[in-house]
């Protein structure tokens, strides 16, 4: 312990035990809508089961490509700091190819128990290094007094939306901003036109036709039928929740977790009088779910992971993910929570539509180089939706940048199951 101490003295080892004389971890937590509490909750209650255990909330940004950013400091910097870290779905190979997540071993993790898809953004080369905590699937928000009925299609969404116009200052909001959630956005009308990023060859498709059409399509609704606000460009999960609920919009694309959020008729304009529905999708195309969520994983470089285990352990167990559910409407990734009839008038949807909507949604590329290649994308949509550029020149660059990437770095081979040791 001594030596461990004297190594990692950088990060101030054993600091956290000497104040409360028991075992010390920390869990990284974004917390939008009402998620703070509920989560606060579950670890008093794994507290009391653990009375040896004191776990500390580690605030960290809702912006997820700036919460990446933060992950990336602290690991390249071998913190330890936090024990249990929450990651997006899309991180974990790339975290765990650079050798900073401990791989999941205990014999207590029965796999089979999650849905395949949230599970296999688990594992990397063959191992386990999270486990799915809950899983987002977007959906398509929208006011039941100002919308007829779910639109069938994208060209009805249009229409819906500009009719809406007269009676609410925006027909629909989304995130815009430059981050990942921009891409969770452009996964759908990409789905929707009948496109995709990246083939099963990994070969990169942001350049085709359909992804062309989809984008003109949300830069349209910006600058040409001009139903979303310019705003929409600098708008996260929250602020797109928050003009939404504010009574600004008939249709907003956005995540589970707002279902809940916006019944609370203390802070919501809108409760009572608001669905959802998938996004449609343009002929071609297919109704497109972007598949998000968070997993739970140990630090590579805790002091405690057999704590940290436990409290991983604990808060991906039937009893609080069925919590989670209830308290803030989030899909669970247990299949057999969905059986659960507490779990019926809990989501936005009926149980089995939710079901279906996590097994059919659409993963966003499982690779290491997944942030490096949503950076480039991110980057270009951003361009094109403020206007600076075309669809088709913004494409066109980054389907050329990211195939430099993957040329650079060789994906090929990271894909082929091969562990590496860093992807920067
Ligand atoms: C949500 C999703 C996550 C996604 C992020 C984008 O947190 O769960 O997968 O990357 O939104 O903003």
């Amino acid at each position: 312990m001594a030596l461990v101490c004297a190594a990692l003295a950088v990060v101030g080892c054993g600091e956290r035990e000497r104040e409360s004389g028991r075992t010390v971890i920390t869990i990284s937590s974004s917390v939008v809508g009402t998620d703070g509490p509920l989560l606060r909750r579950q670890l008093d209650r794994f507290m009391q089961l653990h009375p040896n255990i004191e776990v500390r909330l580690h605030r960290v940004s809702d912006d997820a490509t700036q919460r990446h950013q933060l992950f990336v400091q602290w690991l390249n910097a071998r913190a330890g700091d936090p024990d249990v870290l929450e990651l997006d779905v899309v991180w974990t190979s790339e975290f765990a190819a650079a050798g900073w997540l401990l791989p999941l071993k205990d014999p207590s993790i029965d796999t089979t128990a999650f849905f395949p898809g949230t599970l296999r953004a688990c594992r990397w080369a063959g191992d386990l290094y999270a486990l799915p905590w809950y899983a987002d699937v977007g959906l398509l928000y929208r006011r039941t007094d100002l919308v007829p009925r779910e639109p069938r299609s994208l060209e009805e969404l249009r229409q819906f939306a500009q009719r809406a116009g007269d009676r609410v200052p925006f027909g629909i909001a989304w995130m815009g901003a430059r981050y990942e959630g921009l891409v969770t956005v452009f996964v759908e009308y990409l789905g929707g036109f009948g496109g995709e990023i990246m083939d099963d060859s990994m070969n990169i498709r942001v350049d085709g036709p359909e992804a062309v059409r989809a984008l003109t399509y949300m830069r349209d609704q910006i600058v040409r039928w001009k139903i979303a606000p310019n705003d929409v460009l600098t708008w996260h999960e929250e602020e797109t929740r928050f003009a939404f609920q504010n009574g600004r919009a008939a249709f907003m694309r956005n995540w589970p977790y707002a279902y809940a959020a916006m019944a609370d008729t203390a802070q919501s304009r809108v409760a009572g009088r608001y669905a959802v529905s998938p996004m449609p999708a343009a002929p071609g195309g297919h109704p497109t779910a972007a598949l998000g969520g968070a997993q739970l994983a140990i630090n590579r470089w805790t002091e405690h992971p057999e704590a940290a285990f436990r409290l991983v352990a604990f808060i991906t167990a039937p009893a609080q993910q069925l919590e989670r559910a209830v308290a803030i409407g989030e899909f669970p990734t247990l299949r057999a929570v969905y059986d659960d009839p507490a779990l019926r008038a809990a989501l936005a949807i009926p149980a089995d539509d939710a079901r279906r909507a996590v097994e059919s949604a659409t993963p966003r590329p499982v690779t290491p180089l997944y942030t490096q290649l949503s950076e480039i994308l991110q980057i270009e949509l951003h361009r094109a939706l403020a206007g600076q550029r075309t669809p088709e020149a913004a494409l066109a660059d980054a389907a050329r940048k990211m195939n430099a990437a993957i040329e650079r770095t060789g994906l090929r081979e990271y894909m082929s199951g091969r562990p590496v040791t860093s992807t920067r």
